[in-house]
This record gives C-alpha cells, sequence and structure tokens, in this order.
C-alpha cells in the first residue's frame, strides 16, 4: 500500500504511557497494511544511541539521531513511530523542521501518577539518590506548548488513548 511518510512522535514522563500506546497504534496500523517502524528510546539506546547517558547534551544527541533517521524513513512513505521522553522543546522542535511531516503526541500523566505506577521502579532509585538525572525528579521535562495530540493518561482508558492518536493522524491526513 502507497500512502504518505509522518514521523508520529511520543514525548513524556517515564511511565506516562509512550510505549504502551505506541504499541498498539503501531499494531493497528501494520494490522490495515501501513509501512511502519517503531523507533523506542530504551530500545534504540541498546543500539543507534548506544553509550549516550542522560545529560542534556546525550539526550539531544540521542534525539537528533532518532530524527535524522525518522526522517530518512518518513520522507520513503514510512509511518515512524517514536517514542523518547525528549524532554527538550527545542531538540523536538529542530526535528519537526526538518522532517516536516511530524505529528507530536504529548503523553501526559503527572508527575505523582508516573510516580505511584513506578513500573520499572526507576523513581523509587530516582528519590534515593541513586539514578541521577532522572526526568521529572532531578531533570527537567518541558511539555509541549502545541501538540496536535495530546493523551491524558492517567484520565482515559488505554484504547481512548489509542483512538485519539488514530483520529488525530486521518484529521492530518495521513490515514486512508
Ligand atoms: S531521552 O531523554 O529522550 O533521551 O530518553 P529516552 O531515550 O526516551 O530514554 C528513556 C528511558 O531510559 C530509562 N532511564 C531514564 N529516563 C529518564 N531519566 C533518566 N535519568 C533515566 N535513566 C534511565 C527509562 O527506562 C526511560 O524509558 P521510559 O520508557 O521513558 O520509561
Ligand atoms: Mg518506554
Amino acid at each position: 500500500m502507497e500512502h504518505k511518510g509522518v514521523t508520529v512522535w511520543f514525548t513524556g514522563l517515564s511511565g506516562a504511557g509512550k510505549t504502551t500506546i505506541s504499541q498498539v497504534v503501531a499494531q493497528k496500523l501494520k494490522d490495515a497494511g501501513y509501512k511502519l517502524e517503531i523507533l523506542d528510546g530504551d530500545i534504540v539506546r541498546t543500539n543507534l544511541t548506544k553509550g549516550l547517558g542522560f545529560s542534556k547534551e546525550d539526550r539531544d544527541e540521542n534525539i537528533r539521531r532518532i530524527g535524522f533517521v525518522s526522517n530518512l524513513l518518513t520522507r520513503n512513505g514510512v509511518i515512524v513511530i517514536v517514542s523518547a521522553i525528549s524532554p527538550y522543546r527545542e531538540v523536538r522542535d529542530e526535528v519537526r523542521g526538518k522532517i516536516g511531516n511530524f505529528v507530536e503526541v504529548f503523553v501526559n500523566a503527572p508527575l505523582a501518577t508516573c510516580e505511584e505506577r513506578d513500573v520499572k521502579g526507576l523513581y523509587k532509585k530516582a528519590r534515593s539518590g541513586e539514578i541521577k538525572m532522572f526526568t521529572g525528579i532531578s531533570d527537567p521535562y518541558e511539555p509541549p506548548l502545541s501538540p496536535e495530540i495530546e493523551c491524558r493518561t492517567d484520565l482515559e482508558e488505554l484504547d481512548e488513548s489509542v483512538n485519539k492518536v488514530l483520529q488525530g493522524l486521518k484529521d492530518l491526513g495521513y490515514l486512508a
């Protein structure tokens, strides 16, 4: 199936639900026949951006590399699903400018909710100081000012968030 390429960029705190929502969205689009790739921060950091840490410089480098690959795929008609905290607005906007077909999805849950979930036990370690520079605790997160799509994962069920993303992509003209 031939279709427009687009980068769908999920940004938000650790534990907000980026990976969870993006995986369901990706599976649905694949099932519908779209060409699709997933670039998830946790996985990309074991290969493409291996060795990078969590300083501002390293996070920005991580995002630029993910953005570079996303651009290559997007201009070849692929739907690229990115999920990365991407805490800095400036580099997110830089990537947006380079790619053009870019949809920002703000996966928004209050810090308290993410910390309560603490799926990976990282917040606990961040609070105790075992992990330094942890987003939301000891490192900044700059929320998007005008994301195309916003999911409130503390208020919505997973399928509501997924449908919001799919409907948003449709409204923006990226889906048939
Ligand atoms: S970034 O900021 O966009 O470069 O981060 P990303 O590539 O998405 O990687 C985030 C995942 O790394 C784990 N982790 C941390 N996150 C934030 N801050 C610190 N210090 C940190 N150390 C490890 C964590 O599992 C993140 O995954 P998610 O899926 O967001 O929970
Ligand atoms: Mg994740």
